[in-house]
């Protein structure tokens, strides 16, 4: 029984319209069989359809006090990073006690998340980000912002379906045939990748660009047209087979290959990013104000800065007559399926960090060592390091 004997906490996500959670009912009876007591805040899976009587019918406890909650629980499980709660006058921070441990999405090296990070460190909480976990095969099944990206290319492609004034499909009708709508979907790694299905299914003519020859080939596959950029694949590629920052000479380049076809889309959805940096800029104003009115881009790379020069982050604005929609936590909108992924990325994280019922920071695990934000006191995540300038 790998879990036997830990206290495992859930509380409810404060931050606004968060709706996800960190446990289903599923994955609370799988840690109670592993010999854990699961602790779940009252309402806490509401938002996404999973009742306080299914975790208890699964072996939760209710907890209806949070601050009780996260006294008696050795580590907490969470969506977003922690925040303060208005209700309890207290940041969640600092509802945590010394040597506790919390694995969530902390997004480390975020400006916005330094106060909180440091505060971690202060009290000697032991904490473990998400969005560290590497993309190597061995933690396939903990890798949450894989799943996220998921649910966000989909989500953007439903989304700006709504928005756009006019059919995606092809339609026989008695007064003649209605055109299929040209979709481009810009970054197809993992949510662009699903963008492309997603549109596919709903019968677009799809059109991909990426640089990556193999992001392409796997475009290709699931149905697009690719769209040659030009950027030579030594150029493209980086370490880790990842996409490098372009200089701005090819970034240029390949704007002037968009330039030609963006007038002809209908939707545009932006996941262009290279991991740790700002994303490129690869839709101009001036390629905005050449598209078809009525359009729409989705950019979903907002929270990297987008990849349009003119969205708004959280904002849905409109600008030359063309729908610019820079919704941030798309996830969120799609609260039980992210949730049911969610969950079960942070069940297997929470296996491989626990051995014999102990949490075990084993920094020869790559996977710990590159999750791990704070420990004994020390802010030691390389991203969050650098961008604090420690
Ligand atoms: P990924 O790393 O799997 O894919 C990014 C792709 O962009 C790669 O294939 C890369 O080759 C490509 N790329 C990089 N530079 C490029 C360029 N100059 N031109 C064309 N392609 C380029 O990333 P993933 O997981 O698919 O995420 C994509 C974006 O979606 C990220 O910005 C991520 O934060 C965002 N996202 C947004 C959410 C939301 O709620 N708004 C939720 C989840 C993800």
């Amino acid at each position: 029984m790998k879990l036997n004997g830990l206290t495992i906490g859930v509380p409810k996500e404060i931050m606004k319209g968060e709706r996800r959670v960190a446990a289903t009912p599923d994955t609370v009876a799988k840690m109670v069989k592993e010999g854990a007591k699961v602790l779940v805040e009252a309402g806490a899976g509401a938002g996404a359809y999973f009742l306080d009587e299914d975790y208890s019918g699964h072996g939760a406890q209710i907890v209806n006090d949070v601050c009780d909650l996260y006294s008696k629980a050795d580590i907490i499980l969470k969506v977003k990073e922690p925040q303060y709660n208005h209700e309890k006058d207290r940041h969640e921070v600092n509802m945590m006690r010394k040597g506790q441990c919390i694995v969530t999405f902390l997004h480390p090296a975020s400006p916005g998340n330094h106060d909180m990070v440091r505060q971690l460190a202060k009290n000697d909480i032991v904490s473990l980000t998400l969005d560290g976990v590497p993309r190597i095969s061995r933690a396939q099944a903990m890798d949450a912002l894989t799943s996220m990206s998921t649910v966000a290319g989909y989500k953007s492609v439903l989304l700006a379906a709504n928005r756009l004034p006019k059919f995606i499909p092809m339609i026989g009708t008695a007064i003649g045939m209605i055109q299929p709508s040209n979709v481009m979907v810009i970054g197809t790694g993992v949510a662009g990748l699903q963008a492309i299905a997603t549109a596919k299914r709903l019968g677009a003519v799809v059109h991909a660009v990426d640089i990556r020859p193999d992001a392409c080939e796997q475009a290709k596959s699931v149905g697009a047209k690719v769209v040659e950029t030009g950027v030579p694949a030594e150029v493209a590629i980086g370490k880790g087979g990842y996409a490098q920052h372009l200089s701005e000479d090819w970034l240029k380049k390949e704007r002037e290959v968009l330039k030609g076809i963006v007038p002809k889309m209908d939707i545009i959805i932006l996941s262009a990013l290279v991991p740790g940096k700002i994303a490129p800029v690869l839709i101009t104003e001036e390629m905005v104000k050449s598209m078809k009115i009525g359009s729409v881009i989705m950019d979903i790379a907002i929270d990297q800065g987008g990849n349009c020069a003119v969205t708004q982050a959280g904002e849905v604005t409109e600008k030359y007559g063309v729908t610019l929609d820079g919704t941030k936590n798309i996830p969120g909108m799609l609260p039980t399926s992210s949730t049911w992924m969610f969950a079960n990325n942070i069940y297997n994280f929470l296996c491989n960090l626990v051995q014999d019922g102990k949490i075990t920071i084993n920094t020869e695990d790559q996977i710990i060592a590159s999750s791990l934000v704070t420990y004994k006191g020390e802010i030691v995540h390389a991203g969050a390091r650098e961008a604090m300038r420690i």
